[in-house]
């Protein structure tokens, strides 16, 4: 069975080809960060507009890679949500538009559902029950997985994603945009107990985040140092901000799997590119007893071979979308 898969959610074009549901055969992303970084943060419009441009030539590669052309297609998979909804439509309409001339099934499948389905790709999905932590630019949650396809948010951030949050913070050091891995990079020579930040909501007693009170203790922490005219060390308040949001992760993530009794751990979304938080999350995980699984690195930021993953799984077992199907910019995890 030869799945593709189309991923427009945010600001990442991709189209991927996976064969037998886990095995990709091609995995391609046109990247437009470059379109974005003047403004500090994706424009939606901007983002839309280049997902017409790349989408076309990107499907053309992924047949010529494969050898293959739309008749060889069983089945096409596409985000419907969570995300932007004018670069959703832009993945969705190319899509329905396949769907209808191949006369194949289509399947709309869940952005955050598929960030940690990217676990799965090579080897299938291991025996539920789990939880997962989706750490994105837009999400922070822990969600139990009880059975395939169904979900239980055990907790999830009560103002800015993690991704957001390593950002914004890169962006008060002027380290560029998308921070995140600039702030991981910086992070490496500095020393993550040269400033002790607040670690939000550790011991609040449930499984929710906050990152905004983080975000303020270090602009104010930038702004009292250059009032009195020292420098700041990046590196070292990269690795102190790191080390407060991955403390708050692992000890949560860890709390989680212990309240729902699992022995598993499913890590998915463009922050589990962070080394800290990989390193943390395995090593703290295996201590507490936790297999933990991380997919790898290319497949943690936003790509397609996850979302053709997901959906040749959903279409295997029945699942079909109309081609009246919506995008849904808040689509919530299927219960
Ligand atoms: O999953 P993703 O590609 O897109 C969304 O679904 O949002 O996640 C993107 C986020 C961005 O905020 C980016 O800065 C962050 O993931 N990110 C990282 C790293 N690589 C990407 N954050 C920390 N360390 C990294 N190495
Ligand atoms: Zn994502």
């Amino acid at each position: 069975m030869i799945t593709l898969g189309i991923e427009t959610s945010c600001d990442e074009t991709a189209v991927a080809i996976v064969e037998d549901g886990f095995t990709v055969r091609t995995n391609l992303i046109a990247r437009q960060e470059h379109l974005h970084e003047r403004f500090g943060g994706v424009v939606p419009e901007v983002a839309a507009r280049t997902h017409v441009e790349a989408l076309n030539p990107l499907l053309a590669q992924a047949m010529d890679d494969t050898g293959r052309d739309h008749r060889d297609l069983d089945g096409v998979a596409v985000t419907v949500g969570p995300g932007l909804v004018g670069a959703l439509l832009v993945g969705m309409a190319a899509a329905k538009a396949i769907s209808l001339a191949a006369k194949i099934p289509l399947v709309g499948v869940n952005h955050l559902e598929a960030h940690y389905w990217a676990n799965f790709l090579d080897q299938g999905p291991p025996e539920p029950p789990y939880v997962t932590l989706i750490v994105s630019g837009g999400h922070t949650m822990l969600v139990h997985v009880r059975e395939l396809f169904g979900h239980e948010v055990l907790g999830q951030t009560l103002d800015d994603a993690a991704g957001e949050a390593f950002d914004k913070v890169a962006r008060m050091l002027g380290l560029g945009f998308p921070g995140g891995p600039a702030l991981d990079a910086a992070a490496r020579t500095g020393d993550p107990t040269a400033i002790r930040f607040p670690r939000a909501m550790e011991d609040s007693g449930d499984l929710d985040f906050s990152m905004s009170g983080l975000k303020t203790a270090v602009l104010r922490y930038v702004k009292a140092e250059r009032a009195a005219g020292r420098d700041i060390d990046v590196p070292d308040l990269a690795a102190s901000f790191q080390e407060a949001i991955v403390d708050v992760q692992v000890t949560k993530t860890i709390d989680a799997a212990r309240r729902t009794g699992v022995a598993r751990v499913l890590l998915g979304g463009g922050v589990v590119a962070n080394t800290r938080l990989r390193e943390r999350l395995v090593a703290d995980g295996a201590a507490a007893g936790l297999e933990v699984l991380v997919p790898p690195l290319a497949l943690c930021t936003d790509n397609a071979a996850m979302v053709a993953c997901l959906g040749a799984a959903r279409l295997e077992r029945g699942d079909r979308s109309g081609l009246d199907i919506a995008a849904d910019p808040n689509l919530p995890l299927a219960p």
